[in-house]
């Protein structure tokens, strides 16, 4: 009995340790200061790259894995990455925070250098996303893929509201599910995919070329698509965390009367 008590204890102190492992390692800012706060988000991603926090529930972001993701490129092609992980979020630098004198919207610039989305994949669709390589049957497919990103800037315009928890402490509630983003690819977008075939013929090799070639396009056609699956994600863990951790933790200022 004495034993399982001393093991409860020490499961909890370990809880207890975990939490403030990155509960007391968060720079404090003033929420007015855009150069700390910066700093702040930087930080923050670093730590949950290297260990995530799983005492709040989240994994480790650094590489993320993804298993059954579907986009659906405009209805006529699917894609479902049935395994696979993406790399390079702690590549990413916030260039830019700004916060409205009122507290109701953040605003971020964010400067990724490298992504790299790889896994096996399944795909099944018509032909009309490549009508231009003149493609008229249907695609499937069914191997590895890799996409790969370098150097896309994002810039994010996120509601918020600050609540009052029942623990009598406040929290930010960012309302990702309404922000409104644009981004812009600095550098290029490669694919690489093995095993598409239309009809039946493997056309990994035509398509590709032309994908890689038109990337541009293709990413201005169903960019938005991938951009809205990765806000997703980015929805889950920014939601975990202010959930889970009180401004008082990384902001100087007291933000009581803000709650709304
Ligand atoms: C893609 O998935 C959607 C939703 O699951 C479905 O309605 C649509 O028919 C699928 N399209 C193709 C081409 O398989
Ligand atoms: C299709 O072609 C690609 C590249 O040309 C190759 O890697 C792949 O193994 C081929 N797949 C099949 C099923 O023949």
């Amino acid at each position: 009995m004495l034993k399982l008590k001393l093991l409860g204890f020490l499961i909890a102190s370990f809880l207890v340790f975990c939490e403030s492992a990155l509960v007391d390692t968060l720079v404090k800012c003033s929420i007015k200061d855009d150069e700390c706060m910066k700093t702040f988000y930087q930080s923050l991603i670093k730590k949950l790259g290297d260990n995530g926090a799983p005492e709040i529930g989240i994994n480790k972001i650094e590489p993320m894995k993804l298993k059954d993701s579907t986009v659906s490129i405009l209805g006529v092609l699917n894609i479902t990455l049935i395994e696979g992980e993406v790399e390079g979020i702690t590549s990413c630098k916030i260039t830019h925070h700004r916060v409205e004198d009122s507290l109701k919207k953040v605003s971020l610039r964010i400067l990724c250098d490298r992504f790299v989305i790889r896994g096996h994949y399944i795909m099944e669709g018509t032909g009309a996303l490549f009508k231009g390589a003149g493609i008229e049957n249907d695609i499937h497919g069914k191997g590895n893929g890799k996409i790969v990103i370098d150097k896309i800037e994002v810039h994010l315009e996120i509601p918020l509201r600050l609540v009052k928890h029942d623990d009598g402490d406040i929290y930010f509630k960012p309302q990702i599910e309404e922000a409104t983003y644009d981004f812009n690819v600095l550098g290029k977008a490669t694919f690489d995919a093995d095993n598409i075939m239309i009809g039946e013929k493997n056309a990994s090799e035509d398509l590709l070329k032309f994908m890689n070639e038109n990337w541009k396009l293709l990413l201005q056609t169903f960019g938005k698509t991938f951009f809205d699956k990765a806000i997703d994600f980015v929805h889950i863990f920014t939601n975990k965390f202010f959930e889970n951790i009180p401004v008082k933790k990384f902001i100087l200022e007291d933000l009581s009367s803000y709650v709304n």
